[in-house]
């Protein structure tokens, strides 16, 4: 039969030390080795080890606690039991205290040595396997912790390539975008550089006003785009050189919605759809498409909407073939501040206007 566990006696007593050793092992069940001083019994016990260690109370007397706590050290699951001349439940009590598993006295008969034998080894094998149980648990915890961190590392590194492809799929967006207006722009010949134009001069008014840079970014793209529903008006309309009839005038004021309604779908040029919307609503309600007034008007279009009429009065149009001179554009955008335009921006322009 296999050992079942292994006991340490140290016990000065040699005749006692022999009787118990004989006791133990004639059970069978349990590997017995045996010391006879306290320094040999913890050396025993630091290279080989047991589950139980049956001290005699005399070895023990003079510094009990350092004893059990030097014991605990070298093994902490080692039970412990202490062995009596005779009963003495005053120190039985203190020793308890300090985590003695057992005590016997040397007079007692054989079954209670295997009875605490039986039990407190069952209690220490148990004790060991959920040491072993909590160690496993501690070391699936550290594994799984690591496993955490490497998944957190991935998700990090995915999300920065998402952002990437994010953004080179609204560069690619913006560029293909900005050919098609360029595009608008050049089916007229006489609006060629109309879109690029107004952009500059917005960014000059913009910068005086001190906007933010995030918005002035914002106003640039909304020039490059404004006009971009100009794409749904026909060549008749658009490049007349006659007057144009009220129906015409109907067709080209669509659009600025038309533009606004290209761009919806592109959710990161949010704030540039409502300014190509608003490009041509008037100061006093009198514009289009929705006969906006004053700060319902986004101050983004009011600035586009002076920079873009500016333009077009100085560059040649089918309709008109030479350009107004500066000065003629300056006192037009004077003449119709307050009912066209915004009276506080048009102030801007003015400052700004030498630089255009
Ligand atoms: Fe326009
Ligand atoms: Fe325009």
């Amino acid at each position: 039969m296999d050992n079942f566990g292994s006991v340490l006696l140290i016990i000065e007593d040699r005749v006692l030390s022999v009787n118990i050793k004989k006791q133990i092992t004639e059970l069978g069940r349990y590997e017995v080795f045996a010391d006879t001083d306290l320094a040999a019994g913890l050396k025993s016990l630091e290279q080989k080890g047991c589950d139980l260690a049956v001290i005699q109370r005399e070895l023990v007397k003079d510094d009990t606690a350092g004893t059990v706590a030097r014991i605990r050290e070298l093994d902490p699951d080692c039970l412990l039991v202490v062995l009596f001349d005779k009963k003495d439940r005053a120190a039985e009590k203190e020793m308890s205290k300090l985590g003695v598993y057992a005590f016997l006295e040397s007079a007692e008969n054989p079954d209670k040595l295997a009875f605490i034998l039986e039990k407190g080894i069952s209690r220490r094998v148990l004790l060991a396997s959920n040491r072993k149980m909590y160690l496993g648990l501690e070391e699936s915890n550290r594994a799984l912790e690591k496993q955490n961190m490497l998944l957190v590392r991935r998700v990090e590194e995915a999300t920065t390539n998402l952002s990437r492809l994010y953004e080179d799929l609204r560069s690619t967006y913006l560029r293909t975008i900005k050919v098609l207006a360029q595009a608008i722009d050049a089916r007229d010949h006489y609006t060629h550089s109309h879109s690029e134009n107004v952009a500059r001069f917005v960014v000059e008014i913009a910068n005086y006003m001190k906007l933010p840079a995030k918005d002035i970014e914002m106003l640039r793209q909304a020039c490059e785009l404004h006009d971009l529903g100009k794409i749904g008006i026909g060549d008749s309309i658009l490049l007349k050189v006659s007057e144009l009839t009220p129906d015409e005038w109907e067709e080209i004021r669509k659009h600025p919605v038309i533009g606004a309604r290209i761009l919806e779908p592109l959710t990161f040029l949010d704030g540039v759809v409502e300014l190509v919307r608003q490009h041509h609503e008037h100061y006093d309600g009198s514009g289009y498409p929705d006969g906006r007034k004053g700060s319902d008007i986004l101050l983004g279009a009011r600035i586009i909407h002076i920079a873009d009429a500016y333009e077009a009065m100085r560059s040649a149009r089918s309709y008109r073939k030479k350009p107004l001179f500066k000065e003629e554009a300056i006192l037009e955008i004077k003449r119709n501040s307050g009912t066209q335009f915004d009276p506080k921006i048009v102030d801007v322009f003015l400052k700004v206007v030498d630089s255009l």
